[in-house]
């Protein structure tokens, strides 16, 4: 399988980028610069390799870099932003602090013709984010492209195959961006463009079938889309061999429970382990009130149910989990700001006794996941089900856990999810659930006073989780869904729809 390396400098895009290539159907391979050497580059035999951006100067000790040799393997180059500064600093040009001339946003961009610039205007525009420039270009290189500021916009040495651009085409104000990923793929790389999601199934579950040919291995399956398609690649790759580890720790919704057990033991046919841990995370969880200790502590915890587990099962050498390439990101694994700790990355602990973690779904986008997915022939109504949070319900019920509280939010959670979809709101609303607030209501049932809990609802509309927009429901169905809750659900005595976007807000309340 042709496959391109993404080399990974802590850039903001890099995962955009990743994503140009692979809708031109190349598959593309995303890797830290620190977690790979030339010798297992040279190995695994990339058409090509992008240097990403990174927000650091490349003069500096201890900035990023990578080991020269990259440019004498034969493989071309293309270096964006701090990747192109790295390319012409290692090559023995020169990169200094640009000052006045920093240039932030969409800026007129002059090119030369060249390969790399086939079918892209002599003036065109283009997205620029950067304090530093080349100031001289190394030897064997020519510039190719300027801007009004900038003296080396982009510059190349097509004997070498060696390319960069101070611009990043992979945004989409670059408007010839994806132009310029298709001359490199195609023209300079050679690539043909014929990758699909059914290779990388196929193609995973060869490899796996391979590397993990005679181990015993445990994955922890919570029901989720990512976790569950990792099941069962890894099922079609190695059998029963796999065995999958499902801790019930009570956080689940109504009826999840049951649900997982029914798809993945008696339809899949997969070695599925139930563990019934609800009272120990609630010990675990008793009076914690912070969301990120509820987060770790979840996480820790996990990871002991599944080591006892894997005690009893004996021989157990790798730990699979469902982690995908947003999550790496979202957890600051690369140099991005943690926003929130996701507990399948951030948490882990340090002394975990796995001898190995195997993550088959680390490269791709949910999208990718989700067509991996059906391709494997999990039902759609799973595959495309709304995201929901490793920690559950913790995260969804303010301040301390207890059994009761859990118990009124999952009642209240299923009336609210049941009459939005009896609505038919479910196509419009990318997810949508409760969250218990530690505020308490006056309140009148029957002819008495009550001071029940208040229940938020949030229903949000989006393509990618990163920002939302709440959804537009009509207010005779959050009626209804409010009497309901009050009527049905026990100790419930004001319900609240949230309507704050994301940004400012989250999509979670914690
Ligand atoms: P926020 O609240 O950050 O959520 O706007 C964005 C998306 O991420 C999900 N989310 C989590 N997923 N562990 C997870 O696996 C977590 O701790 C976590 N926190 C938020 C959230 O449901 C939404 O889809």
């Amino acid at each position: 399988m042709e496959k391109i390396l993404v080399l990974d400098f802590g850039g903001q895009y890099d995962q955009l980028i990743a994503r140009r290539v692979r809708d031109l159907g190349v598959y593309a391979q995303i890797r830290r610069y620190n977690k790979v050497t030339t010798e297992q580059i040279e190995e695994e035999g990339y058409k090509g390799i992008i240097f990403t951006g990174g927000p650091n100067s490349v003069y500096e000790k201890d900035s990023p870099s990578f080991d020269k040799r990259i440019f004498g393997l034969k493989i071309p180059v293309l270096g964006i932003c701090y990747g192109a500064q790295l390319m012409a600093h290692l090559c023995g040009g020169k990169v200094i602090s640009a000052e006045d001339s920093s240039e932030y946003g969409s800026t007129r961009v002059y090119v030369k013709e060249e390969l790399l610039f086939k079918g892209v205007k002599n003036e065109s525009v283009c997205w620029m984010s950067h304090t530093d420039y080349i100031s001289q270009v190394p030897a064997g290189f020519e510039i190719l492209a300027r801007s009004d500021k900038c003296p080396c916009a982009a510059m190349g040495d097509p004997s070498r195959k060696l390319y960069a651009v101070q611009f990043h085409p992979e945004v989409t104000h670059t408007e010839c961006g994806r132009q310029i990923f298709s001359n490199f793929l195609f023209d300079i790389c050679g690539c043909k463009g014929d990758w699909r999601m059914d290779d990388f199934v196929s193609s995973s579950i060869e490899k796996y079938r391979k590397e993990l040919k005679g181990k015993k291995v445990l994955l922890a399956l919570s029901g989720g889309v990512d976790s569950s398609v990792a099941a069962v690649l890894l099922h079609k790759a190695i059998g029963n061999d796999l065995t999958c580890v499902f801790v019930d720790h009570g956080l689940l919704r109504k009826g999840e429970a049951q649900q997982v057990e029914e798809l993945f033991k008696n339809r899949f046919g997969l070695h599925l382990i139930r563990v019934d841990a609800k009272e120990r995370f609630l010990k675990k969880l008793k009076g914690v009130k912070e969301p990120e200790v509820k987060r770790k502590i979840i996480g820790e915890e996990f990871v002991r149910v599944f080591e006892e587990e894997a005690k009893k099962i004996g021989d157990v050498d790798v730990l699979v989990q469902g982690t995908i390439y947003p999550d790496v990101i979202e957890s600051g694994k690369g140099d991005s700001a943690t926003i929130k700790s996701h507990h399948n990355v951030g948490g882990l602990p340090e002394d975990m006794s796995f001898k190995t973690v195997c993550e088959p779904l680390r490269d791709l986008f949910k999208d990718e996941v989700r067509k991996a997915g059906i391709q494997l022939g999990i039902p759609e109504k799973m595959v495309f089900r709304q995201p929901f949070p490793g920690p559950g319900l913790a995260v969804r019920i303010l301040g301390g856990i207890t059994k009761e509280k859990l118990d009124i939010l999952k009642e209240a959670d299923a009336v609210f999810t049941s009459e939005l979809e009896a609505a038919g709101l479910e196509e419009k609303a990318s997810q949508y659930f409760a969250v218990l607030t530690d505020s308490r209501a006056v309140g009148v049932k029957g002819d008495a006073r009550s001071y029940g809990y208040t229940v938020a609802l949030r229903a949000v509309t989006t393509d990618d989780f990163m920002t939302a927009k709440i959804t537009r429901i009509p207010y005779e169905l959050l009626e209804r869904i409010a009497t309901r809750i009050c009527n049905e659900v026990k100790d419930v005595s004001c319900v609240v729809y949230d309507i704050t976007s994301k940004p400012p807000g989250t999509i979670e309340w914690e």
